[in-house]
């Protein structure tokens, strides 16, 4: 018979688990027969021992099990999902769906909503009228196989036994431990189906990580722990030192979208697509080469089919795809106001953390899980770091339905940098 006392001891003294302690920890912590108290401390023991690649294999798979897990074998062809480590503004999701759709990857989306600056994928398609994402899971299915591509919110009991120590994680001072966030993201992964994963670990001001030394350990961690359990896992680490494009908002990101996909699309934006979707395409066995898939991606850009596809998704689950044509029939805020330079320079810095507590100020975003999400408004950068600004000329422009926006705008005055010499935009991809 297992005790708990024994597994903590074990771990406290820095010896390797077995992947039967493993489960036993997960299982009865889910099930309530382990008390907070000796959750508590176990997680402090990981947070100072670490854990092997095994170890974090045998956690990720007994967190993935221990709820519904979707199964999408009905589904021809490798299911490849992106995961993203949050960040500010971060549009990639909209655009690559339906980009390597495209090119034949099926796309089965489970989305979220969740808390943040602006909402999630869901919120940002509830900015299309009609949009649903309440559909079957046969009616998922069924639309994957036709279509290359659909979106479902996320329902069911995904992962418990991740809840329950994400939230104690968050009260012990356990939750900035590498192993435990890797196993945290990858178990959610593997419960939603996927065969393969390509991971865009962000880095900078505005990252989970703030340091590329972290980041690049998360992006090890979680790459040896989907090889471990047999998913083929890639990983990118890519730069939030600034928000990714311009738009922070909902329907604002919608039309970045949009744009992206007509290939008028911000510069970084519309490289980081490129990158993670070229490894999706690799990673579903749809191209040769990066080369290959890179040229693949720029092509159904270029003859239109990624933002047709977009359309007969929207038309598929209840939206009016004439908003791919036209994004101004996106829901649109009253005011436009610019947010003016106090002085004359380069743009030097611009913390992606608080500008995104100014768009969530103007309505963009949840606190709680109550929050109401204002889907018109938000914030459209007019600068990023590098480019040179004169006193008065505007750094941002905020869409909003309050005519008082001050905070938001001094916000924005204060974190965006401005130097007197002159900047290089920082790179955006680090490692690959
Ligand atoms: N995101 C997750 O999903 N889990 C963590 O542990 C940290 C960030
Ligand atoms: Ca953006």
């Amino acid at each position: 018979m297992l005790r708990m006392v024994d597994v903590i001891q074990k771990k406290r003294d820095g010896r390797e688990l077995t992947k039967e302690e493993i489960e036993f920890f997960v299982n009865g912590y889910t099930d309530g027969s382990i008390p907070d108290y000796q959750a508590s401390v176990f997680l402090m023991a990981i947070y100072f021992q670490k854990m092997t690649t095994e170890e974090q294999g045998y956690l990720t798979m007994a967190m993935a099990e221990s709820g519904d897990q979707i199964d999408l074998s009905a589904i021809e062809g490798i299911k490849v999902d992106k995961h993203s480590t949050g960040g500010v503004g971060d549009t990639t999701t909209l655009i690559l769906a339906p980009l390597v759709a495209a090119c034949g990857v099926p796309v089965a989306k489970m989305s979220g909503r969740g808390l943040g600056h602006t909402g999630g994928t869901l919120d940002k398609l509830e900015a299309i009228e009609g949009f649903h994402v309440e559909i079957s899971t046969e009616q998922f299915i069924e639309q994957v196989n036709d279509l290359k591509i659909a979106v479902i919110g996320q329902s069911g009991n995904l992962t418990p036994a991740d809840k329950k120590l994400y939230a104690l994680r968050d009260v012990t001072a356990t939750v900035d431990s590498i192993p435990l966030i890797a196993s945290s993201i990858m178990s959610k992964k593997l419960a939603a189906g996927a065969d393969a994963i390509v991971l865009d670990v962000k880095t900078g001001a505005g990252a989970f990580m703030k340091t590329l030394e972290d980041s690049k350990q998360l992006a090890d961690a979680m790459v040896a722990i989907g090889n471990e359990v047999g998913r083929n896992t890639s990983a990118v680490i890519s730069d939030m030192s600034q928000p990714l494009g311009f738009a922070i908002g909902n329907a604002l990101e919608v039309k970045e979208a949009i744009e992206t996909l007509q290939g008028n699309g911000p510069d970084d934006l519309t490289e980081l697509c490129l990158v993670l979707g070229s490894k999706m395409l690799l990673a579903a066995n749809k191209a040769e080469s990066e080369e290959d898939a890179r040229s693949q991606l720029q092509t159904v850009i270029k003859n239109g089919e990624a933002l047709q596809l977009f359309g007969e998704l929207i038309k598929a689950q209840g939206g009016n795809p004439e908003v791919t044509k036209h994004p101004e029939l996106l829901p649109q805020a009253q005011y436009q106001i610019e947010v003016p330079a106090k002085t004359t320079g380069y743009v030097s810095a611009i913390d992606a953390d608080e500008v995104g507590v100014a768009a969530m100020l103007l309505g963009a975003g949840r606190a709680t899980k109550e929050d109401v999400i204002d889907l018109a408004v938000g914030i459209v950068l007019q600068k990023k770091i590098g480019d040179s600004v004169k006193e008065g000329e505007a750094l941002a422009i905020l869409h909003t339905n309050k005519q008082d926006a001050e905070d938001s705008i001094k916000l924005l005055q204060d974190h965006i940098s401005i130097t007197q010499e002159k900047i290089q935009a920082p790179s955006l991809i680090h490692t690959r």
